[in-house]
């Protein structure tokens, strides 16, 4: 690796799943880690293989399958955790160990218990472990942001001397300001006699909102590899996001002095698929991503960009994969037609049957539509991956009424399992009279935290993205639903919420 590039370490299927809501079924993980090999993101991290059989399956199945991109799995300093992720890389064509440990006092004192001379020993016996079982290792000193600078480099430059390849400064909780961190990264470099013989990489999270300009002042401070996650998904506020940090190094080259080896032209499906997956929506003014990045609304801007774009464009919009030609294709369009369109989005499905069913739902999608745009084919393709997958409820039909002054009422068909059932209910409005049917059948008991609607297109006859949150028993999951008819569109989100609560994937959290 040259001086000059930066590694990106994507961790949204690790870190982007700890948001509450956001855990991931290992065929959606699949499915974008195919995404994030074809943005090119350097490294993957899959998940934490030793909180759950899942996410030991989930990481092996994305290790199995991923080719271009090395697959990293997370463990705490722990002789089980590591060799469960050893195992599960065991077939990657590229595979790193993430050990981390705790190093702040009030970590080290209050959550593990442990004197520094302890962890210091286990840290060193960690990666000791881990590099008899990989080459490529990486070591994060969890909460470094507020450890104490001696001590980070009495047990950095043993744990470089164990074996690590790569040295991750995690500001676990946020708290710092570009300036001090930018110091930090500098300082551990200067000092580290052995520094030399690893990668530096940063792992901010967003609590103050500063998690980019942290991340992007400790590559100016000499960091090469910066960890991060699409549209910024994490723990709390969330981890930098990727867009954001991929795009500020590549158009101010000139200021930072290196690049990566993203395909930006990937972007914008990345953020659209995991913001499918997870159900969490991109804010419409989010760089990069979100749905006004690049609309100029008023005059002057209008007419500045129509005489020259670089009057008001630093990015193209096509650079990061947003398309010009919006319109594409209506109901009389071939298969054909339909296949090279979404080659041109960058959506290649799986093979020759996905593109049979996702034309087909396009045909019936043009009859209730009559202009379908770049935005409704992503929706499409993500729905029939999403319908791929094991499913304990299905809508097969529903009914809804209502007419001024009367009490609106739902029929619905839903099948569990194998077996067919039918409900009624009545409720406020169309919708919740749907949901209190389909409770009815599913008698999960969740609470209801979330509904939003979103248009996923301009016009009436657009098609509606709904989100639903349901909670139950301390999980939280999310479900999301589309369709031109919003009242089904909602009850397909409930019903992919319901699904996701059945699977009832139990996992342990890292930093816990
Ligand atoms: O935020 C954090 O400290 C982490 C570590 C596991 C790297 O996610
Ligand atoms: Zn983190």
């Amino acid at each position: 690796m040259s001086g000059n590039q930066l590694v990106i370490f994507d961790t949204t299927l690790r870190d982007g799943e700890q948001s509450p809501g956001a855990s991931m079924t290992r065929d959606e993980k699949i499915r974008i880690a195919r995404q994030l090999e074809k943005l090119r993101v350097d490294v993957i991290e899959a998940g934490f293989p030793a909180a759950s059989n899942g996410d030991f399956e989930a990481v092996r199945a994305v290790a199995q399958v991923i080719k271009d991109s090395t697959v990293c799995g997370l463990a705490r300093a722990a002789e089980n955790d590591i060799r469960r992720a050893a195992d599960a890389l065991k077939d990657a064509a590229s595979g790193r160990i993430h050990v981390f440990l705790a190093t702040s006092p009030i970590h080290m004192e209050k959550k593990l218990r442990m004197t520094p001379d302890q962890v210091v020993e286990r840290a060193v016996q960690s990666v000791t472990l881990a590099r008899s079982l990989r080459d490529d290792i990486e070591f994060s000193p969890e909460d470094a942001g507020r450890s104490e600078i001696d001590f980070l480099c009495r047990i950095l430059e043993q744990v470089i001397a164990a074996g690590a390849r790569t040295i991750n400064i995690p500001d676990t909780v946020g708290y710092n300001v570009p300036d001090q961190f930018g110091r930090l990264i500098r300082t551990l470099i200067e000092r580290i006699p052995n520094s030399d013989q690893a990668v530096w990489s940063v792992h901010c999270h967003n609590d103050l909102g500063l998690a980019v300009a942290n991340s992007l002042s400790a590559v100016m401070n000499g960091a090469r590899q910066i960890e991060c996650t699409v549209n910024g998904l994490g723990e709390r506020a969330g981890n930098a996001s990727l867009e954001e940090v991929v795009m500020a190094v590549r158009t101010r080259r000139d200021f930072f002095q290196c690049d990566t080896r993203i395909d930006t032209t990937q972007i914008v499906a990345a953020s659209k698929l995991v913001s499918n997956i997870t159900g969490f929506p991109v804010q419409p003014n989010k760089a990069i991503v979100g749905a006004n990045a690049f609309a100029h609304e008023s005059g002057i801007h209008q007419d500045g960009v129509l005489k020259n774009r670089e009057t008001y464009e630093i990015m193209r919009a096509e650079d990061v994969g947003w398309t010009a030609n919006k319109l594409v294709l209506g109901k009389l369009s071939g298969r054909n037609a339909f296949r090279q369109r979404l080659r041109d989005l960058g959506i290649e499905p799986d093979s020759e049957e996905a593109v049979n069913a996702a034309f087909a739902r396009f045909k019936d999608l043009a009859d209730r539509k009559t202009e379908i745009f770049d935005e409704d084919l992503h929706m499409l393709v993500a729905a029939d991956a999403a319908a791929a997958e094991q499913e304990h409820f299905k809508l097969v039909s529903m009914r809804v009424q209502s007419e001024t002054g009367e009490t609106p009422s739902a029929d619905v068909v839903v099948v569990a399992g194998t077996a067919e059932q039918r409900a009624r209910a009545g409720g406020s409005g169309q919708v919740d009279a749907a949901f209190k049917a389909i409770e009815s059948i599913a008698d999960s008991g969740a609470e209801l935290q979330l509904f939003s609607v979103n248009s996923i297109t301009s016009g009436t006859d657009a098609q509606g993205e709904v989100t639903v949150r349901l909670k139950k028993e301390g999980r939280i999951v999310n479900g999301a639903g589309a369709d031109t008819d919003i009242v089904v569109a909602s009850a397909k989100a409930y019903i992919n919420a319901l699904n996701k609560l059945h699977a009832n994937l139990q996992r342990a959290h890292p930093q816990v």
